[in-house]
């Protein structure tokens, strides 16, 4: 056998060995000759926000990306992006206009598949899906407390990715139910690892964030650390980014559990600190989760997905 025989052997069992099985199609963003769009400039842009990280991952605004050219590109993919929602206790009061609105603006014309996870299917309204936009509805076991019901998301979606969405999905994001769409969104926020900044804090200086400050749990973060306080109600990525980063948080959410802490903000903090030390290749700015929609702020042209207002003691069933 000569060398070059040998190292194309040597290639292909390589291959075969680090091929993942969540693993990302990789077609390039291509684009067609004729096709038509506005020429993008080097000069003009936001002026009055950041569009890139200092690791020189996107931050997506309004006026960042050009839609008509972005979801050209994407079509030529094939994607389905699984997209899953809780609706437990008095929560299912949310999803019909979660759903309604998605249906509205959450991926047109692109490949949906949500996973609805409820301790009471038979509360689910009943929403007419748009084209390639299918819902199933999986039940889970009620539980007493909303700290857990919002926690147990990561081990759900663990298993989720784990054993049903090989060869199912590309892309995953994760929401909220108590959430409405007003806007697009859509395949501008496709990336492998993408964090939402939480709508509260985007001004803030880090210190001032909530991340968790006692050391003894696993979700610490020091006052000179972090980058972005980023939400928990919103992230996603490809499946194999995010099952990383659910495995990682439910571990570390059950070490502290076995030590008696809870993170102050629960996942959302182990989020945080998986967020600081796996930085996020795309950011989402907070036109993908805004306060509610009657609140305004100059950088904000656009609301694209909201949380609604609710009463905690109303819906939750614990403090
Ligand atoms: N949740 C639920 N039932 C509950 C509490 C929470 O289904 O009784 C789910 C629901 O998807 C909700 C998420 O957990 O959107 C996070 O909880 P919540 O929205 O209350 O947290 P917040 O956004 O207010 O911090
Ligand atoms: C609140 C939000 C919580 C948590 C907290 C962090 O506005 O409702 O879920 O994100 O901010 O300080
Ligand atoms: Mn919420």
């Amino acid at each position: 056998m000569n060398n070059n025989q040998s190292s194309c052997k040597q290639k292909i069992i390589e291959r075969v060995h680090i091929k993942p099985k969540w693993k990302l199609k990789n077609y390039g963003l291509r684009s067609s000759p004729g096709f038509v769009y506005q020429q993008p400039s080097v000069l003009i842009g936001r002026t009055d926000v950041a569009s890139v990280t200092s690791w020189l991952a996107p931050i997506v605004w309004e006026g960042t990306f050009d839609a008509t050219l972005i979801d050209f590109i994407y079509k030529k993919q094939n994607l389905t992006i699984a997209t899953t929602v809780f609706a437990l206790g008095k929560y299912t009061r949310f999803l019909k206009d979660f759903l309604e609105s998605a249906e509205q603006h959450y991926f047109v014309g692109f490949r949906v598949h949500y996973y609805l996870f409820t301790d009471q299917p038979e509360a689910v309204p009943e929403v007419k899906m748009g084209e390639n936009h299918i819902l199933t509805i999986r039940k889970v076991p009620s539980l007493n407390r909303w700290q857990d019901i919002s926690m147990g998301r990561m081990d759900i979606l663990e298993k989720l990715i784990e054993n049903e969405l090989a060869g199912e999905a590309d892309y995953i994001f994760c929401l909220d139910v108590d959430t409405k769409f007003y806007g697009r969104w859509s395949v501008e926020s496709l990336g492998r690892l993408v964090g939402v900044i939480h709508p509260w804090f985007f001004e803030a200086p880090r210190h001032l964030f909530t991340y968790e400050r006692r050391p003894e749990s696993l979700a610490y973060i020091s006052e000179g650390e972090g980058d972005y306080y980023f939400t928990g109600a919103a992230f996603g990525g490809s499946l194999e980014d995010v099952l990383h980063l659910t495995k990682t948080c439910r571990e570390q959410m059950n070490i502290d559990a076995a030590n008696s802490i809870e993170a102050v903000w629960h996942e959302e903090s182990h989020l945080n600190k998986y967020f600081l030390y796996n930085k996020p290749s795309k950011l989402l700015s907070p036109e993908y989760l805004w306060r509610n929609i009657n609140a305004g702020a100059s950088q904000i042209k656009t609301i694209r997905f909201s949380h609604v207002a609710k009463n905690n003691a109303d819906v939750r069933p614990n403090p």
